[in-house]
C-alpha cells in the first residue's frame, strides 16, 4: 500500500477501504507518514467528503491509536457527555452529579480552556485541593464507589488525533464534518463510555456558527457513535449568548452550585435538565417525560448536590467552598469588581458570545496561549441578556479582575459585544434540535 495512491484515490472522490484508512492512521501516528502527505489527505477529505463507513473506520482507527479505557465492569451504566464548547458552559458540573445521583457511572475526561471558551478542568481546579490527575485505578474505583469522576486528559489516549488536530489547525482543514466527527468521536470511543450525550452548540460563541452546520455535525457524530456500538443522543443548543450568568472559573463553580442547590433556574438549568434527561433516557432505557421528572427530582431532593459534594471530596476538593461559596472570595481574592453600564436605552437584540468570552479571558479567566497562567477568581457576570430591556446607565454586568490595566479593554469588548435596538428581538429557542 502507498500513501500516494490513498491521497490520489480520495482526491478523485473515490471511497477508501478500511485497510487504507487504518494504514494512514497507524503510519501517521508512528511517524512513518510525513506531515505533507497527511495534510494532502486531510485536504482531499475536506473537498471530497467521506461516507459514513469511511468516517466510522477513521474514527475507530484513531480511537485505537493509543490507550482505550475498558469500562465493561459498569455494563450499560457508563455515561459520558461532550460539549463542542461555548462561553459560560458549565453543564458538565451539573449534568454529571444529576446523572450519578440517579445511578449512572459518569466517567469523563475533560480539557483545559483556550481562547474564548473555558475548560472544565480549569473550572474544577478553582476548588482548593481538587486533583484533576489521578491514576486509572483510582479513576475507575471512584466511578464505582461515587458514580462520577471528571479528570483531565492524561496518558497516551488518541495520539493520532493530537497529531492530526495540530496539523489541521495550520492547514485550513479543521472545518470538515468527517474530520471533526472522527476527532471528537475517537476521543469519546477511547474514553470507553457506553452512553454518550453530545451538546452541539450553535451561534456566535460556538465552533459551529449556523444551525444547519451544527445539525449536520450532530447527525454525523450520532450516526458514527451508533455504528461503533454506542448509545447516542445529541442536543443542538443555543450559544448565541453565554450560558448562565457567570463566565470565569470560580464564578462558574458558584453558579453550578446554585443550580444544584435548586436556587437558580433559567437557561443554564434548562439546558442541564435537557442534557441530563437524555443521559437518563440512555442508561435507564426510559422515556423522555419520566427521565426529565427524575432529573428535576434529583435537584429538588438535594440528591444531586450531595452527589457533587461526594465527588469533589473524592478528588480531594474542599467541599466547604461548595457549602458556603463565599469562601471562594478568600481563596481567590479579587481586587477590582467593576460594573459595566449601559450606554443607551433599549433592548439588547444580540450578544456576541465569543467576544464576551474574550473579555473574560483578558480579565485573567482564560488563556490566549497554552502556557498562560489563570486567575481562578477572575471573569465576569452578566446581568442583562438578549431580549432584556435596559435603561441608559443600568448595570449590564460586572468585571472581576486583579489586573487593573485589563479593565478598559475588557469593558470595551463587553459593550462592543452587545447590539441594542428599539424593538424586542425574536425569541431564540435554547434547545434547537435533538438527534437520537
Ligand atoms: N474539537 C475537536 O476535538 N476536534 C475537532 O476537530 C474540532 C473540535
Amino acid at each position: 500500500m502507498r500513501m500516494y495512491d490513498i491521497i490520489l484515490k480520495k482526491r478523485n472522490g473515490d471511497r477508501l477501504f478500511d485497510e487504507e484508512i487504518g494504514y494512514f492512521v497507524d503510519g501517521y501516528t508512528r511517524g512513518d507518514i510525513p506531515d505533507y502527505q497527511a495534510a494532502a489527505l486531510c485536504m482531499a477529505i475536506c473537498l471530497q467528503g467521506m461516507d459514513d463507513d469511511e468516517i466510522a473506520a477513521l474514527t475507530y482507527s484513531m480511537a485505537r491509536s493509543g490507550d482505550m479505557l475498558d469500562l465493561s465492569r459498569f455494563g450499560n451504566l457508563s455515561s459520558d457527555k461532550h460539549s463542542t464548547g461555548g462561553v459560560g458552559d458549565k453543564t458538565s458540573l451539573i449534568v454529571g452529579p444529576i446523572a450519578a445521583a440517579l445511578g449512572a457511572k459518569v466517567t469523563k475526561m475533560s480539557g483545559r480552556g483556550l481562547g474564548h471558551t473555558g475548560g472544565t478542568v480549569d473550572k474544577l481546579e478553582a476548588i482548593p485541593g481538587m486533583r484533576m490527575t489521578i491514576s486509572r485505578e483510582e479513576f475507575l474505583d471512584q466511578c464505582d464507589r461515587v458514580g462520577l469522576a471528571i479528570i483531565g486528559q492524561s496518558g497516551n489516549m488518541t495520539p493520532a488525533d493530537k497529531k492530526l488536530y495540530a496539523l489541521r489547525d495550520v492547514t485550513a482543514t479543521v472545518d470538515s464534518i468527517p474530520l471533526i466527527t472522527s476527532s471528537i468521536m475517537s476521543k469519546k470511543l477511547a474514553a470507553g463510555a457506553h452512553n454518550i450525550v453530545l451538546d452541539v452548540k450553535t451561534g456566535s460563541g460556538a465552533f459551529m456558527k449556523t444551525y444547519e452546520a451544527s445539525k449536520q455535525l450532530a447527525e454525523s457524530m450520532v450516526k458514527i457513535g451508533k455504528l461503533c456500538g454506542r448509545n447516542m443522543a445529541a442536543l443542538i443548543t443555543d450559544m448565541d449568548r453565554p450560558l448562565g450568568y457567570a463566565v470565569g472559573n470560580a464564578l462558574e463553580i458558584i453558579e453550578a452550585v446554585e443550580v444544584l442547590k435548586g436556587q437558580r433556574k433559567g437557561d443554564l438549568y434548562e439546558v442541564c435538565i435537557a442534557l441530563a434527561s437524555e443521559m437518563v433516557m440512555l442508561f435507564k432505557g426510559i422515556g423522555q417525560e419520566e427521565a426529565r421528572a427524575q432529573a428535576v427530582g434529583a435537584i429538588e431532593s438535594g440528591a444531586a448536590f450531595d452527589k457533587m459534594k461526594e465527588w469533589i471530596a473524592a478528588q480531594g476538593g474542599d467541599v466547604r467552598c461548595l457549602e458556603d461559596t463565599r469562601r471562594f472570595a478568600d481563596v481567590h481574592p479579587i481586587r477590582h469588581v467593576v460594573p459595566i453600564v449601559s450606554p443607551t436605552d433599549g433592548y439588547i437584540t444580540a450578544m456576541d458570545a465569543a467576544e464576551i468570552g474574550t473579555a473574560a479571558m483578558i480579565l485573567g479567566a482564560g488563556r490566549s496561549t497554552k502556557e498562560d497562567p489563570i486567575d481562578y477568581g477572575a471573569g465576569l457576570t452578566i446581568a442583562a441578556k438578549t431580549g432584556d430591556k435596559v435603561e441608559q446607565g443600568a448595570t449590564l454586568g460586572y468585571l472581576y479582575t486583579n489586573n487593573e490595566e485589563a479593565i478598559p479593554a475588557a469593558a470595551e469588548r463587553y459593550i462592543g459585544a452587545l447590539t441594542f435596538g428599539r424593538e424586542a428581538p425574536q425569541k431564540v429557542e435554547l434547545i434547537q434540535g435533538v438527534v437520537r
